[in-house]
């Protein structure tokens, strides 16, 4: 029987995966370009990762600090990165980021304004300006809310709860992608051109996370499966500030924009450690009140609070208080803005985080202090792309936001993320679109391959051994969390790559009951092979990477190594089997390598 005849099927140009940000930016580009445009995704079209980015969008518009400008912001994105950046995709990103804000206001997204009636920008981590335009605490929420319209209008095809499962190649190249519905369990074939990825990161690997129950690494796992190189895996940021209490609501994020805002961190002792972890820049000796340090802040040629540090580096500074004692009664420590600004400039500021201690922690944040943690949030890694035109190594694949790699290096800074969704976004739709106009000859499936991938999708359902995919799901968590955390170790990960060879063991004897209408178990034994592939690329390259960088923090080894500065770890799947290389990070040209040295 044909392909056609058997699984309901599609045909298009392009076909987006994923419909957050960058996956929304991407399909509007790739329907404006004239080709025929799928969007799919796995949740309900809007319910992305894009609206945990609640703080702002980061570029360098120069309403608040006409000082700043597209050079000053890749400096701080490389700095951020630790110079583990992709340079050419961190400028481009620098210099096309105000367009594309300007771009979202142009189609309907309501930012909050200056006195002067400017989009109002606010400060976040590492970025050396008021630089993030924002909208409360509900940037990305306005974000997707735009985008989403804009491309509802366009008559863009939407297939929503619709989880892609392989992609499809012909010969090299990428020729479709097989999948099923969520509701009926039916399979679905998309036959095209050009696949781009949008589907975001993997942190529902870990137990402490921001990321809602979509992010199972879906479209890395694709990738790699479809021959593509991964990069930088081990570059994992854990936000500094989740929520730690009550456990029911452990990890949700709680926005850079409360410490952008006036926010500081406060340990049970009362003091405002961070000073304590940033002797180079800010010694405590020089600020030894509370006031002189905000003065200093509010010194236009500082500008600078550790609060306010680049998340790494304050993730790694609650950790360590926690570790020392000094934390809340909950593992925490404590975020204060009562204290700082009136009831009023709270609640307008930062309505969502208002209403979220309110409802889900009787927290009255105007008035007594929240207490946070660190909670995994965002992979810096993923997918290798051509910086201009977001191609993987696969030809007719392209990748864009958090399931690519390049931009942030070692460490992504706040803000960064929501630009790079419809900078690098619109680039995506751009660049499939051109690719599947050259393409030429007929798209051709080979419908064998179906059938044996039918097969694995459903053997949970046949397999004998009782394995509960729940069950195997909190093990990984716990595994990542306590192993592959904040703080690594040889022995420790070492020891992770056993228990996740023994995962994969499990998954192979996981059994769900049931039919496929709707059946969570089913869903969950399905995301599980590719939170088990994140999980073992991440280990491998966090072994891989012997020095401390950014994200990947290795107490044996605890100093950057000027080598691996050089150096992204590459991740490649052969013959069934990851492996792990080190390759060269392209040069710096010259002139960019002076703007990245001036002193500021
Ligand atoms: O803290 C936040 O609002 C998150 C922003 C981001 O991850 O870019």
């Amino acid at each position: 029987m044909a392909a056609e005849e058997k699984y309901e099927s599609h045909e298009y140009d392009v076909v987006v995966i994923g419909a957050g940000g960058a996956g929304l930016r991407a399909a509007i580009e790739a329907s404006a370009q004239g080709v025929k445009t799928a969007l799919v995704c796995k949740s309900l079209l809007g319910k992305a990762h894009t609206v945990m980015a609640e703080g702002g969008i980061a570029a360098a518009l120069g309403n608040v600090y006409p000082e700043d400008n597209w050079t000053v912001h890749f400096r701080d994105t490389m700095r951020g990165g630790k110079l583990l950046n992709n340079w050419r995709m961190a400028q481009i990103h620098a210099q096309e980021a105000p367009q594309r804000v300007l771009e979202l206001e142009e189609w309907g997204a309501l930012f909050d304004r200056t006195k002067e009636g400017l989009i109002l920008q606010r400060d976040f981590g590492g970025h050396r300006y008021a630089r993030l335009a924002h909208v409360g605490d509900r940037t990305g929420l306005e974000m997707i809310r735009t985008l989403q319209q804009h491309a509802v209008h366009k008559g863009i095809d939407v297939y929503m709860e619709c989880a892609i499962q392989r992609l499809l190649k012909d010969g090299e190249r990428i020729c479709g992608a097989f999948g099923y519905w969520r509701e009926s369990g039916k399979f679905i074939l998309f036959k095209c051109k050009a696949v781009v990825l949008a589907t975001g990161g993997g942190g529902k690997a870990w137990k402490i996370t921001s990321n809602s129950w979509e992010y199972t690494g879906d479209g890395i796992t694709l990738a790699l499966d479809a021959g593509a190189d991964l990069i930088d895996l081990e570059m994992v940021q854990f936000h500094p500030t989740g929520m730690v209490w009550p456990p029911s609501v452990r990890g949700i994020l709680v926005t850079e924009g409360v410490r952008g805002d006036g926010g500081t961190l406060k340990n049970s002792e009362g003091q405002r450690f961070m000073f304590k972890y940033i002797p180079e820049f800010f010694k405590a000796e020089t600020a030894e009140t509370e006031r002189e340090a905000d003065a200093w802040y509010e010194d236009k040629k500082n500008r600078r609070t550790p609060d306010l540090l680049p998340r790494d580096e304050v993730a790694r500074a609650i950790n360590a208080e926690v570790k020392a004692g000094r934390g809340t009664p909950h593992g925490g420590v404590y975020m204060d803005i009562a204290s700082r600004r009136p009831a009023d400039y709270i609640k307008r500021r930062l309505p969502s985080m208002y209403h979220q201690f309110k409802e889900l922690a009787d927290v009255d944040i105007t008035k007594e202090p929240m207490e946070v943690g660190p909670t995994c949030h965002y992979f810096m890694g993923g997918i290798r792309v051509v910086p201009d035109t977001t191609a993987a190594t696969v030809p007719g694949l392209f990748a864009a936001g958090e399931v690519a790699a390049g931009l942030h290096g070692a460490n992504r800074l706040g803000g960064n993320s929501l630009s790079d969704l419809v900078v690098f976004g619109r680039r995506a739709g751009l660049y499939a679109a051109e690719y599947a106009r050259a393409f030429t000859g007929a798209v051709t499936v080979d419908t064998g391959q179906l059938h044996a991938i039918e097969q694995e999708l459903l053997a949970p359902f046949t397999t004998q051994g009782g394995e509960n995919p729940f069950a195997l799901h909190t093990d990984l968590q716990e595994c990542m969390q306590n192993l592959v955390g904040i703080i690594r170790i040889e022995a420790e990960l070492k020891l992770a790559l056993d228990k996740i060879a023994n995962f994969r063991q499990r998954l192979q004897k996981v059994h769900v009951g049931g039919n496929r209408q709707y059946n969570p178990g089913w869903h969950m034994a399905l995301d599980l092979y590719s939170m088990l592939t994140v999980s073992e690329a991440v280990t491998l390259s966090a072994i891989e990477r012997k020095e401390s960088r950014g994200g990947h923090t290795r107490d044996d080894y605890p100093k950057p190594d000027p080598k691996f500065g050089k150096v992204n770890v590459v991740v490649r799947k052969k013959k069934g089997q990851l492996s792990v290389a080190q390759e060269l990070l392209s040069e710096i040209p010259e002139e960019l390598k002076k703007i990245i040295e001036v002193q500021q």
